[in-house]
């Protein structure tokens, strides 16, 4: 029996979990969630180091055998912040805590995750990504903490693929963006997506297994879009 795991329960972090299930029944689909919210969960705060060995030592206790690493987290906006439409609006504590949630975070915690995988498995690890983190992709400027956290979160994904072909030759690191996709990430930027290009959480979630099934065993290091086209850096 191998095992999924989701980071995240957010819109497409829920939609992998329930896909998974219904894709491969036998397999344990474990997610995590930075609040409880019923038993045997996975609570895990990628800002909060002190929570990632109690979710590492939970899933040692699981004999947590992963096939698949899902990375669904991330932060676009709160209550009271807005991705950056120009210089003027730059916050460095909100910046950084983008940055935290969506590059710093994951990375820091794959660090302690690493040591559960023995060197020759089979592990696909996904991180959702984003085209707009695209260096080369970048026609409309804006969004600088996101962009930046997207870009630096690829680079991150790049520099581990190169480590890890070396010590882990069966980990395939992926980047993935999964399309503009209504959950509450971008539910104050749907007014502008043309009809028929705003995704459900299921159709990007499936669409990903999709890339993710196709791609696998293959090259690690590289940045995907949910229709299996590849993006530039
Ligand atoms: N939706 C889109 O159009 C779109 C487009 C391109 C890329 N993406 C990427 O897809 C991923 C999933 O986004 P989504 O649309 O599903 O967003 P979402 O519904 O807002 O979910 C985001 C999730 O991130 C979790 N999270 C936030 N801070 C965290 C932290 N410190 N530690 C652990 N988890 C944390 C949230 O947890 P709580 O529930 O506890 O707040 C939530 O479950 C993100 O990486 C996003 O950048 C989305």
């Amino acid at each position: 029996m191998s095992d999924l795991l989701v980071i995240g329960s957010g819109g497409i972090g829920q939609a992998f979990v329930e896909q998974s299930n219904i894709r491969d029944p036998d397999s344990r689909v474990l997610q995590t969630r930075r609040n409880a919210s019923g038993e045997a969960e996975f609570i895990l705060d990628l800002t909060d180091p002190s929570t990632f060995q109690p979710c590492i030592d939970q899933l040692k206790a699981f004999e947590f055998k992963p096939s698949r690493i899902i990375f669904a987290q991330g932060l676009l906006h709160n209550d009271t912040q807005r991705p950056e439409k120009s210089l003027r609006e730059m916050d460095l504590d909100w910046m950084t805590e983008v940055m935290r949630v969506n590059a710093l975070g994951p990375m820091a915690f794959m660090a302690q995750l690493m040591r559960l995988i023995p060197r020759q498995s089979a592990v696909q690890i996904a991180f959702l990504s984003a085209r707009v983190g695209s260096i080369s992709d970048n026609q409309l400027g804006g969004w600088y903490g996101y962009r930046a956290s997207k870009a630096a979160l690829n680079m991150l994904i790049k520099t581990l693929s190169i480590e890890l072909s070396r010590t882990h030759p069966k980990v395939q690191l992926l980047a993935l963006h999964p399309g503009t996709t209504d959950t509450e990430l971008s539910k104050p930027f749907q007014a502008r997506v043309p009809e028929g290009k705003l995704f459900s959480s299921t159709f990007a979630a499936s669409a990903l297994l999709d890339v993710m099934e196709s791609v696998s065993g293959g090259q690690s290091g590289q940045f995907l879009a949910w229709d299996g086209t590849s993006i530039p850096w």
